[in-house]
């Protein structure tokens, strides 16, 4: 630790922390612009300056380290003043009415550091020459004479998401903004995450829906979590009116860090779906609003008569449902209907055998956070840039640094392009091409523990012959791995939808054999799939859904999207209940709908891909008469005398976990 005062006050500081760190833990505050906690310090803006005794001149505070006995103050005379030579420079560059302007409200941080300082006028004459504002993007707009030239975005894109699309050109006082070779941002290689507006200080980089649509002081923040995949990134949910104005990432969110994708940041928000907004059954054929009371109750009486029945009930859930609601759903018809077949929509794809692999081998898998150090990243089956993006992130970033990325996909992926090496084997050859890397790395004596292989020339010609991948791209591949010194291996549902137990068990084997997991790391991750996942795995929901001459079929959907197979293999039963937040192909040929709450319209816990159990707090107020998911299972159960007591957290425990839960 290092001894400093500032302000007076006595501090003790990390070696190697910053001022601006130093001041920020003994709560004196220091106006900033360019600085982030997520970004690395960059020295910008300068409106960080402070005093330090016996150095010349001020300097930047979020740049400086901390040195023993260093005496610093942060508010002097000639400090202020300096302060407000800065602000006053930073409004005549651009078109910054700040201290006018009532648009912002708070929201605009160059706006606050003028109030700060009591400024509400500048002396140095605006100066500026316009900009053409780009609004080619869908979801937000760049408008350059904004710009305070931070770089806050720039470094966002690629510092924390690894797109790089950003950057600054020109210079002096021509220096803009520009996506990718200065082309419009709407054809640029954006992937859209949104990560440059939710870091920008100013308007420069404004939301589409969002601008204009109230002060944040107007709107109420509720902290959730995303369930468009099993990341399971941590969100705050800026409502107004009863309506999602905008979704930020939590800057605090333990797995994402504050970084959000598009389908977490911009597709709930623009869901255009038609709401049901009123329980239906079918009669005469058609689908016609009735009360919840005759719509449970027909329901009741319906599967009632199938309690005993073997080949009775069918049911179904969304792995999108809070767990809560799983664990009830399971306890309802797989604890009250004889032989019912039980199951959840991913119908244990991307999670049966990993789960299978743990129940013998306990947890086996690590946290998305070895990520972040990673050497060598090797993906297997797993379009992470499609499916799981925010963890594909965590590696992307790196890779300008030396982070080597080995993509393994027989299908083409957007990882191709990042890839040190993209192997395209021969589909159905993961076994083999798996077997042969183990090989290559015992015959080349390169493994850091030992793997018992008895014919390694064998497995080499078979891996090559197998996959068609040439043996150098295979040599080369295992050399990489093998002589890392922090890999990870990635797989997805390219490996597990095999439902090869054996493919994870090898995975497992190379993963120790090149030290991805040793008593200390835990390099080996399934991505899995939907938000719960994780816990319909652990609740045993991950059966297939092989439907046998079930007289009916229980969906509980939720806000999800029925898959085409789903729909084709239901709509043959003879009789379909579905509770759902929307209309579909699936509402259409069901018997009764029941309309229930959206993820934001209910709480519930749930369990991310690397076993984080994270709480999705009730955000919204739902349509009059859609009622809660598990309100309504809770309710079916009622009218049939059972039971529904489930403590969930005590289920979830009954088979192991692949990844230890906290
Ligand atoms: Fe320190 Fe910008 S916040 S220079």
């Amino acid at each position: 630790m290092v001894q400093l005062t500032i302000n007076g006050k006595q501090i003790q500081a990390p070696e190697g922390s910053t001022v601006l760190h130093a001041a920020k833990m003994a709560g004196i505050h220091i106006p900033t612009l360019c600085a982030h906690k997520e970004l690395a310090p960059y020295g910008g803006c300068r409106l960080c300056i402070v005093d330090v005794e016996k150095w010349r001149v001020p300097m930047a505070a979020c740049t400086l380290p901390v040195s023993e006995g260093m005496v610093v103050h942060t508010d002097t005379d000639a400090i202020k003043k300096s302060r407000e030579f800065i602000l006053s420079m930073l409004f005549s560059e651009r078109n910054h009415f700040c201290p006018f302007c009532q648009v912002s409200g708070g929201d605009c941080e160059l706006q606050n550091a003028a109030y700060d300082e009591e400024m509400t006028h500048w002396p140095i004459q605006p100066g500026w020459s316009n900009f053409n504002v780009d609004t080619t993007h869908p979801y937000f707009v760049l408008d350059n004479n904004r710009c305070i030239l931070c770089r806050r975005c720039v470094r966002a894109c690629g510092e924390l998401v690894g797109n790089f699309t950003l950057s600054a050109a020109e210079r002096g006082a021509a220096s803009m903004i520009v996506a990718d070779t200065d082309i419009p941002l709407g054809e640029s290689s954006c992937i859209k995450c949104g990560t440059c507006v939710q870091v920008c200080p100013t308007g420069a980089l404004i939301d589409r829906t969002s601008a204009y649509q109230g002060h944040d002081e107007s709107l109420t923040e509720i902290k959730s979590v995303c369930v468009g995949c099993s990341v399971g990134c941590a969100v705050k949910v800026m409502v107004r009116n009863n309506r999602i104005v905008r979704i930020e990432g939590d800057w605090d969110g333990a797995v994402n860090h504050g970084l959000l994708c598009e389908h977490g940041r911009y597709h709930p928000v623009a869901d255009s779906r038609t709401r049901i907004t009123a329980p239906q059954m079918r009669k005469n054929g058609k689908l016609e609003p009735v009360s919840w009371e005759e719509a449970l109750g027909s329901l009741a009486d319906k599967l009632k008569l199938l309690s005993g029945d073997k080949n009775g009930v069918a049911a179904i859930a969304s792995t999108r449902l809070p767990v809560e609601t799983l664990a009830v759903f399971k306890e309802l018809f797989a604890g009250n209907f004889k032989g019912a077949l039980v199951t959840s929509t991913e119908e244990g794809m991307p999670t049966a055998v990993v789960t299978d692999f743990a129940e013998k081998n306990e947890a086996f898998e690590g946290k998305l956070d070895v990520l972040r150090n990673a050497d060598t990243v090797l993906c297997i089956g797993a379009n992470i840039q499609k499916s799981h993006m925010v963890a594909g992130f965590m590696f992307k970033r790196n890779l300008s640094k030396g982070t080597r990325l080995i993509n393994i996909d027989p299908e083409d992926s957007e990882l191709d392009d990042l890839a040190n090496v993209a192997l395209k084997n021969k589909r159905g050859s993961d076994l083999d091409l798996i077997k042969g890397l183990q090989a290559i790395i015992v015959k080349e004596g390169l493994g850091r523990s030992p793997l018992e292989i008895s014919d390694t020339e064998g497995l080499i010609k078979k891996a090559v012959s197998a996959t068609n991948v040439p043996l150098e791209e295979l040599t080369q591949t295992a050399q990489i791995l093998a002589r890392s010194i922090s890999p990870v291996i990635l797989f997805g549902k390219g490996i597990t939808a095999q439902r090869d137990e054996k493919l994870v068990e090898e995975l497992y084997r190379l993963a120790v054999l090149v030290g991805a997991v040793d008593s200390e790391r835990h390099g080996l991750i399934s991505l899995k799939g939907e938000a719960n996942s994780m816990a319909a795995a652990l609740l045993g929901l991950d059966e297939a859904f092989k439907l046998n001459g079930q007289k009916a079929v229980y969906v509980a959907l939720g806000d999800d999207y029925a898959s085409k197979s789903l729909v084709e293999r239901v709509s043959k039963a003879p009789y379909l209940a579905v509770q759902a937040s929307y209309e579909s192909s699936l509402t259409e040929k069901a018997d009764v709908v029941l309309p229930v709450t959206i993820w934001a319209e209910q709480d519930g816990h749930y369990l991310n891909l690397d076993g984080h159990t994270q709480q999705a707090q009730k955000s919204l107020t739902p349509p009059e008469n859609v009622r809660d998911n598990l309100v309504v299972l809770s309710e079916v159960a009622m009218r049939m005398n059972m039971t529904t007591k489930s403590d969930w957290q005590k289920s979830i425990l009954e088979r192991k976990s692949s990844v230890a839960l906290n």
